[in-house]
């Protein structure tokens, strides 16, 4: 198994080798930046590494504090939840919503963590076709009994794939029953999408609702660590006074709340971090449309290449690597077929010349 030496960066070092690093998700390059490092050494030094305490009683520390501040900020809500891990997002979203519908409907090709949460509610759940307005109605149709209210469930931004939810469609399709939700989770859209990098939510022109919730990591485009919820202060309340995620388990430790904050603020304080990501998208994606490949145009940082099966495809990742480039062959993940895929990530640290390199090997690697 690779082990990683380095924050993981346009150059990430990997079992002693450096590589020109287009893998994860560290978009904005935020990991190594040696302020998101100072503020965590620093804070630990004060506050040490954790409080060892729920937040219902002595356990918030101010590094958290802070991240919920800047969150606040950042998504220009009242308030917002920070937690331990994005992945839990979902399970604290449904937990709170709970007495609010009756059924689940899931794009298929949602993240685990997504179905995770929708079994957890124990209603009846129903996939429909990934990204596909239509087949949401039509499942809503046939599925949703009169009095009941449904709850509909999809990522923002596809993990493996990178394709957009068309939410603005959904929450169409959701204004025909009467109490519906929506909630998605937005862990590869925040700091990405939307002019101030607020998410899917941003980018779409969708506007507050009080139906539709979101829920997300800091550990990604962020480049700190943990799940965040944004959402009006009501909603916050009521998450903090009933979620056992808040008074049941730890906070996130200090040095990683204490980066999460910092990043926030420079994702905020430097929208040209997201410029250079959306030209180093462009520059990747329009590359490989020349090439042949079927590369979309948004600003998703995030290509998925099939190319011949699944050997052919561990060759190409292999003699990529050999040639100093790293690119993830994923060979199983939600809303991949069986022979799996390559997932090409770009961040905005990347240089144009790394990006040409990249398109320039890959040339001479696939056939
Ligand atoms: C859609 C989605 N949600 C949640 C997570 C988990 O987030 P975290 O790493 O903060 O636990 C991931 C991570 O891969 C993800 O892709």
């Amino acid at each position: 198994m690779p082990v990683m030496h380095s924050p993981p960066g346009a150059c990430t070092m990997i079992d002693g080798r450096r590589y020109l690093y287009f893998a994860g998700t560290g978009y904005l390059g935020l990991q190594g930046h040696p302020e998101l490092i100072r503020a965590a050494c620093e804070a630990t030094e004060r506050y040490g590494i954790g409080s060892a305490n729920s937040r219902t009683a002595f356990g918030n520390t101010p590094p958290v504090l802070e991240v919920e501040r800047r969150a606040a900020e950042f998504f220009a809500v009242d308030d917002a939840f920070y937690f331990m891990s994005g992945y839990v997002g979902n399970n604290i979203l449904v937990l709170a919503l709970e007495d609010r519908f009756e059924a689940v409907f899931v794009d298929e090709f949602s993240h685990y963590c997504v179905f995770e949460a929708a079994r957890l509610t124990n209603r009846p759940l129903f996939r429909f076709r990934h990204c596909d307005p239509d087949d949401l109605r039509t499942s809503l149709k046939a599925n949703l009994k009169p009095t009941q209210r449904p709850l509909m469930m999809t990522d923002g931004v596809f993990a493996a794939r990178g394709q957009i939810a068309p939410a603005a469609e959904y929450q169409t399709v959701l204004g025909d029953c009467p109490g519906a939700l929506m909630c998605i989770d937005d862990a590869h859209a925040m700091g990405v999408l939307g002019a101030n990098g607020r998410g899917t939510f941003e980018y779409l022109g969708l506007f507050d609702s009080p139906d539709m919730f979101v829920c997300g990591t800091m550990s990604k485009a962020l480049g700190g660590f943990g799940g965040i919820i944004p959402g009006s202060r009501r909603f916050i309340e009521r998450l903090k006074s009933t979620s056992p995620y808040y008074g049941g388990a730890s906070a996130p430790p200090v040095p990683a709340a204490a980066a999460t904050a910092r990043a926030l603020e420079l994702a905020r304080d430097n929208p040209d971090m997201r410029t250079r990501l959306w030209q180093n998208v462009d520059l990747l994606k329009s590359g490989l449309r020349e090439l042949g490949f079927p590369a979309d145009d948004t600003p998703v940082p995030i290509v998925c290449l099939t190319v011949g099966d699944a050997e052919n495809m561990q060759r190409i990742q292999r003699e990529l690597m050999q040639r100093g480039i790293v690119i993830a062959y994923m060979a199983t993940y939600s809303g991949l077929g069986p022979e799996g895929a390559l997932r090409l990530a770009v961040f905005s640290t990347h240089t144009e010349q790394m990006i040409r390199q990249l398109l320039d090997e890959l040339t001479r690697v696939i056939q």
